[in-house]
């Protein structure tokens, strides 16, 4: 596992460990879950995996609230069930990156509960910043004081100003580099600085990722990571990755574009282009555990998924990296009926049901069988909706035409690329080549010619590309 600069173009699939597979029972997924489950990501074909938190926590807001950065919480497993996986997953070629989360604790985090208020952020006074979950970004404790909490006020944030803060993220970093992750998702890299014109994208927040690239390069093989660094343009995203700091960045604008041509060609240029000017790759992300699934947020039902697969295409046919939320493959909805009473997301409780929150991308994975929980486990966390019969992993291995092998032979036939070159195309159609590939994108109403003979295609085509439909083609001869 030593091909030089892998992160460059890998396909990184996310899991959400709480939702992925459940291996004891209990209704919630853990590591061996997904250690019985590696199979299903080796035979997808994708190059890595990223965990979402699985660290001891209260899971107050679903384990970004860390209260032992060191150990796997009881719900998970133990560490021996993470160096298991992480070996099975090694000897599958499939690299492992983690979630950590500097930016803030769990308010259970031994710093926290012991008082050390020097290590978190302080004031007698608080000033007019608003959490992301809604409400005021201070609480006050018992001695009149206020901390501040850019999320939930059980995620109390830390002051990156403290030498002790900073030696111990180093020693995380360490710590997990050490058991042989192959990287990090740094969680709102943008926010560990705070000055007084604001708490995103401060400037000093780059020196914390010079130091933490010295010690993943002091590692052998490529060790890497990639920042969560959101609600800024892709000029201030590329500083996080040029040289001497992190080597990717997540791709919210893409993430969030609506389906349209000319959108989504600005983005796909401002992206390529502000990653070079860096030298890092572009990523591409379409859904996340944090946003409503793509399938729901490209439109209704038919609609919804056929862009879905569209959207898969050209997704894998860009030059660069790109993630894969778990369930993506299988094409799953947006859950939006999920009963009041058992939403856990702090965003739904914070604003008292105003925001309905994010535990509709967060349900569990359906793998098999006809009824609730889908073999996900004997039961699941968040309820299951009754028709994801057909969308089971085993349903959709049986299914030549089903999303998961869609997934599947895109990921087999993509090949790494760094550049894009647009060919002319009718209004309202993408088409470029890339990777040894002709990729051509119809996000228009009518149908359109087809330049070649596709090798894949999202939905069935015969001489022309239908609307809302991506086919792979080769690349012409001549160029
Ligand atoms: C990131 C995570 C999100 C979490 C927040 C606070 O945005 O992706 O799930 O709630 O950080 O840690």
């Amino acid at each position: 596992m030593t091909d030089v600069e892998w992160w460059r173009h890998a396909v990184i699939y996310q899991i959400y460990p709480r939702s992925f597979a459940d291996g004891n029972g209990d209704g919630v997924g853990d590591l061996p879950g997904i250690t019985a489950r590696l199979d299903h990501l080796a035979d997808l074909g994708v190059d890595a995996l990223w965990l979402s938190p699985f660290y001891r926590s209260p899971m107050v807001d679903g384990g970004y609230d860390v209260a032992d950065y060191r150990d796997v919480d009881p719900v998970f497993g133990t560490l021996q069930d993470f160096d298991d996986l992480l070996a099975a997953a090694h000897g599958k070629g499939l690299r492992v990156i983690v979630d950590i989360v500097p930016n803030h604790t769990s308010s259970e985090h031994p710093w926290f509960r012991e008082g050390r208020r020097d290590r978190y952020l302080f004031a007698d006074a608080p000033n007019a910043w608003q959490s992301l979950f809604g409400g005021p970004a201070w609480t006050q404790v018992e001695d009149g004081s206020w901390y501040l909490h850019l999320f939930d006020p059980a995620q109390p944030d830390l002051n990156w100003r403290s030498p002790e803060v900073r030696d111990e993220f180093e020693g995380i970093l360490r710590f997990w580099l050490d058991r042989g992750v192959d990287g990090f998702r740094v969680d709102v890299a943008h926010g560990m600085i705070k000055t007084e014109s604001g708490y995103f994208d401060q400037e000093e927040v780059h020196d914390i990722y010079r130091d933490w690239r010295k010690i993943l390069d002091s590692y052998p093989g490529e060790r890497m990571a990639v920042a969560e660094v959101f609600d800024t343009t892709p000029e201030r995203v590329a500083r996080y990755v040029a040289a001497g700091e992190l080597h990717q960045a997540f791709n919210f604008d893409f993430l969030e574009a609506p389906w349209e041509s000319a959108t989504l060609r600005r983005i796909i240029d401002a992206s390529i282009e502000a990653a070079g000017t860096v030298g890092a790759p572009p990523t591409w992300v379409l859904s996340n555990h944090d946003r409503q699934r793509h399938v729901t947020r490209f439109g209704d039902g038919v609609t919804g998924l056929r862009r879905a697969r569209a959207a898969a295409l050209l997704m894998l046919g860009l030059p660069g990296s790109a993630y894969v939320y778990q369930g993506e493959e299988l094409g799953l909805p947006e859950v939006l009926d999920l009963p009041d009473e058992v939403r856990v997301d702090p965003q739904w409780i914070r604003s008292g049901g105003a925001v309905t929150g994010r535990d509709g991308c967060r349900v569990p994975l359906p793998w098999s069988g006809d009824a609730p929980p889908f073999g996900f486990g004997a039961s699941s966390w968040l309820p299951m909706p009754a028709d994801w019969a057909a969308l089971t992993v085993q349903a959709q291995r049986a299914d030549p035409d089903s999303m998961l092998n869609l997934y599947r032979r895109a990921l087999h036939l993509r090949q790494p690329s760094g550049t894009l070159t647009w060919r002319p195309a009718p209004a309202g159609v993408l088409c470029f080549e890339s990777g040894g590939l002709l990729v051509a994108v119809n996000l228009s109403s009518s149908p359109v010619p087809l330049p070649a003979t596709p090798l894949l295609s999202s939905s069935p085509v015969n001489d022309t590309l239908p609307p809302d439909t991506t086919a792979w083609m080769p690349t012409p001869p001549s160029s």
